[in-house]
């Protein structure tokens, strides 16, 4: 059996019998890197000091409350203070990367209204010089969700091209202040997601429901002093409903409207045909010189990958008013087959765990983007929010041990049929703010205690220690 009880000072452990995992850490490429990841709004806190202007999301959560019990991130899980002894835990499990956000009303308060703040600056030095000094390779996202409002109040942010020059002024000043160090960048995570959920549905700040929006380009990447430069889009793997021709249709199109719409710009220099065929009238179209602009400005794809989806088609088939709401915007609908679920029900809503889905979406990222160097950015178990596992949050995450060798298995598959993947990130380094759910649901190898914000080592932090230290029995 893979896991025993044991009692070792951190807390009691109760373990179950799990299946062996068969998935080592020398089963991975030895430059492969491992890491976990995090983003500023959800475990900063801090929300206004040493500087910091107010962000979409600090005045989105004020006004509105967020989360299921109106929390915010205005404390979180205040890392702002404990950045030091977050370190540390990233050192303690071996962690050979980590990956954070900038938030960028840190680092200028007022946008290109602004000065730089010097504050922010050195808060961002002091956690990448101290991962250098315990050999953590910083992966930098600089925009993860959170902006100063004021660029929402003077422009509506991303409906505005103007955005996308405040956008490059904040690349810039990263790329200067910390591409000395910082060797991998992320420009925006996300990006269809975001713009989806903020601009379309209107569940995020700035909570709009508008017309059809105008896309934010990749960001400008130089000067990156020898680093590489990526963007991280969200992809489920989806599977076509039935076998008809159709769905699988329908399931090739769900990846193009997703993925596709952000990728297929910053690699192939224009939106994909997929979505031109149904939207074309609707999309802002590319001059060729944005084109060519465009054209092969990623280095590398991250990918957040967690869960797989079913894929209906609805443009030939019937579907209910709802579904015909194209709800995932690639004139399809997703879902449960007949009442069969794709696989175990994670905490967030329409999440699966599906561990062959890993394989599947990295293969078709592989192919569709003739293997360009990938990572997995994010991937994560949340536990759905009912007592008992609330209770196997804090003392037994087995499912998630048991979710991340699943996947990693999954994944060294694919690595061993040739695809260029490179690191792997876990969501998250400890419990955070999640967008829609506040503080319910945990993905964290870390507990986070509310009350007191101290840091616990789950099961899932002793397995991933054991597994990068090459190890899989004896936790
Ligand atoms: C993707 C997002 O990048 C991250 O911020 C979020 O917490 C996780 N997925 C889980 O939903």
């Amino acid at each position: 059996t893979f896991l025993e009880a044991s009692n070792n000072g951190d807390g009691l452990f109760i373990f179950e019998e799990i299946e062996e995992p068969h998935i080592k850490r020398s089963d991975f490429p030895s430059g492969f890197l491992f890491g976990a990841a995090t983003s500023a709004y959800q475990i900063e806190g801090a929300y206004l000091e040493d500087g910091k202007s107010l962000t979409n999301w600090d005045v989105f959560c004020h006004s509105a409350g967020c989360g299921e019990n109106g929390e915010n991130g205005d404390i979180a899980d205040d890392h702002y203070h404990m950045f030091m002894g977050d370190i540390e835990l990233m050192h303690s499990l071996g962690l050979q990367a980590y990956r954070f956000s900038i938030s960028w009303a840190r680092i200028l308060p007022r946008g290109r209204f602004g000065e730089v703040n010097s504050a922010g600056i050195m808060f961002y030095d002091k956690i990448i010089d101290n991962l250098i000094l315990k050999g953590i390779e910083p992966f930098v996202t600089i925009h993860h969700g959170d902006f100063p409002q004021e660029l929402e109040d003077i422009y509506g942010s991303w409906l505005n091209p103007e955005m996308q020059e405040e956008f490059m002024h904040l690349a810039e000043i990263c790329f200067k202040s910390f591409g000395d160090r910082v060797k991998y960048w992320i420009t925006i995570n996300e990006p269809k997601l975001g713009s989806y959920f903020a601009y379309e549905l209107g569940i995020i700040p700035p909570s709009r429901c508008s017309e059809p929006f105008g896309n934010c380009l990749d960001g400008n990447s130089d000067p990156k002093q020898g680093g590489s430069v990526g963007l991280t889009v969200n992809s489920y793997m989806y599977e076509p409903l039935t076998d008809s021709e159709l769905d699988h249709k329908a399931a090739k199109r769900a990846f193009a409207f997703h993925g596709g719409w952000a990728l297929d710009p910053t690699i192939f220099g224009d939106y994909p045909e997929e979505v031109k065929e149904y939207i074309g009238s609707e999309l802002p179209s590319f001059s060729l010189d944005e084109k060519s602009f465009m054209k092969n400005s990623t280095d590398f794809i991250g990918i957040n990958h967690y869960s797989s989806i079913y894929a209906k088609d609805c443009t030939k088939s019937d579907c209910s008013p709802t579904e015909n709401r194209a709800i995932e915007g690639f004139l399809g609908t997703v879902g449960e087959r007949d009442g069969v679920l794709i696989g175990e029900p994670m905490g967030l809503e329409r999440s699966y765990v599906v561990p062959s889905g890993m394989e599947k979406i990295v293969n078709l990222i592989k192919i569709r983007y003739h293997n360009k160097p990938m990572f997995i950015t994010e991937n994560g178990y949340s536990s759905p929010d009912v007592q008992e596992q609330r209770v196997n949050e804090l003392t037994n995450d087995v499912k998630r041990v048991e979710y991340h060798t699943k996947y990693l298995a999954s994944l060294a598959k694919s690595i061993r049929g040739g695809a260029d993947v490179r690191g792997y990130f876990t969501w998250s380094l400890i419990d955070c703010y999640e967008w829609l759910q506040g503080y319910n649901v945990r993905f964290g190898l870390y507990y986070v205690d509310r009350q007191t914000l101290t840091r616990i080592p789950k099961l899932s932090a002793r397995w991933y220690k054991n597994f990068l230290a090459n190890k899989t029995t004896d936790l």
